[in-house]
């Protein structure tokens, strides 16, 4: 059995966690005088008509409740954060100490694992993916250090599907990679719902050193918001916790996500929109000269490779069409990654790509 004590900052293990007046006091009270707050009420108010005078509640237990009747992942096992940028940062600070251990990345990938293992000063160990854009699984282990003392890396993140190749890894190599690797494997799954992949929540019950990460950002539309998801083993999320700023989910966002998972077929109308967009976007785009490659995506986003990407890129932004410049990202040479748009964005794109041509 895995045991993730063994691998946590000693620092973090002695942690006493901060206790905030609303972990020392959880029940029904009619005068609440132990937290500071303006007792007056707030200038502004929820849309429901709350006020945002009290401190929320640190550990969003009616929010995890609702996210694991959706989920089916027990509120024990769920972590939130301030996007999951919040969550990235924490398991480097929880696993890696400074200058000691490291990180394994397989660019092209999210940028932000590196920024966050860079301000952690967290050495990054890159295997780049093969030229097919899947896991190079066999130099992954390799450089992996088993049964040693783990001061190589402790975390190893995989982004399925993948920022910005589109692409979901095989399953059958994501899982071999939990098996495999002695620390703990971060499955990044920011794009999972326009995906024919299935989650790897699954593989929780199964295995004690994994992450998944989810976010509303995405396919729920509530970027703004600043809310992600991480799914881990009690023990994890219990660190997790341990470490997070106390109030990290403020009421807002604790409100208006309650609001968002009632309206689920809201969320759902638009991935199959995304899916059915993504598609005509493809077959349109295949029909450009100028576009060399399209890369399956199975997200909501596409990344192209185009004769000149960078002179398309400014040509687009001079007509307001902004789109991400992937060029100078190794294996992403002359991409560009273009975002599904509503029919009517595509549109645009698409004629101002045939007059660019011609
Ligand atoms: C792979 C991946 N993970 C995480 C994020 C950030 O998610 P959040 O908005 O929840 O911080 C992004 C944002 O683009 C992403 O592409």
């Amino acid at each position: 059995m895995f045991d993730v004590e063994k691998i946590i900052r000693q620092n973090i293990l002695n942690l006493k966690p901060y206790s905030s007046a609303r972990d020392e006091f959880k029940g029904e009270a009619s005068v609440f005088l132990d937290a500071n707050e303006n007792s007056f009420g707030s200038p502004v108010s929820l849309p429901l008509g709350e006020g945002l005078n009290r401190y929320p509640d640190p550990f969003q237990l009616e929010l995890k409740r609702k996210i694991s009747s959706i989920k089916g992942v027990p509120v024990q096992n769920t972590f939130l954060g301030n996007g999951s940028d919040e969550a990235i940062d924490l398991l480097f600070r929880i696993f890696c100490e400074p200058k000691v251990n490291k990180v394994i990345i397989c660019p092209p990938t999210y940028g932000m694992y590196e920024v966050s293992a860079n301000i952690n000063d967290v050495g990054v160990i890159k295997i780049n993916l093969l030229p097919n854009f899947e896991l190079d699984v066999e130099r992954v282990l390799e450089v992996s250090p088993i049964g040693g003392d783990l001061e190589g890396a402790k975390l190893l993140f995989i982004c399925s599907p993948n920022n910005p190749t589109a692409n979901s890894f095989h399953a059958d190599d994501v899982e071999l990679l939990i098996q495999k690797f002695p620390g703990i494997v971060v499955i990044d799954e920011a794009y999972i719902n326009f995906s024919k992949q299935k989650s790897a929540i699954r593989f929780l019950t199964e295995y004690e050193n994994m992450v998944v990460l989810q976010t509303f950002s995405k396919a729920w539309g509530l970027a703004a918001l600043r809310l992600g998801m991480a799914f881990a083993s009690q023990s994890i999320i219990d660190y997790m916790n341990k470490v997070k700023p106390p109030y990290n989910i403020n009421q807002a966002t604790q409100q208006l996500a309650m609001e968002a998972l009632n309206n689920i077929e809201w969320v759902n109308e638009h991935i199959r929109e995304t899916i059915t967009e993504r598609a005509n976007l493809e077959e349109k785009l295949k029909q450009n000269p100028f576009v060399e490659k399209i890369y399956p995506s199975d997200a909501n986003f596409i990344l192209v490779k185009v004769k000149d990407a960078q002179a398309t890129y400014n040509y687009l932004v001079s007509l307001g069409i902004i789109v991400r410049d992937r060029s100078k990202v190794s294996l992403c040479e002359g991409c560009l990654r273009i975002t599904v748009g509503t029919e009517s964005e595509n549109r645009a794109l698409l004629n101002a790509l045939k007059k660019f041509q011609a």
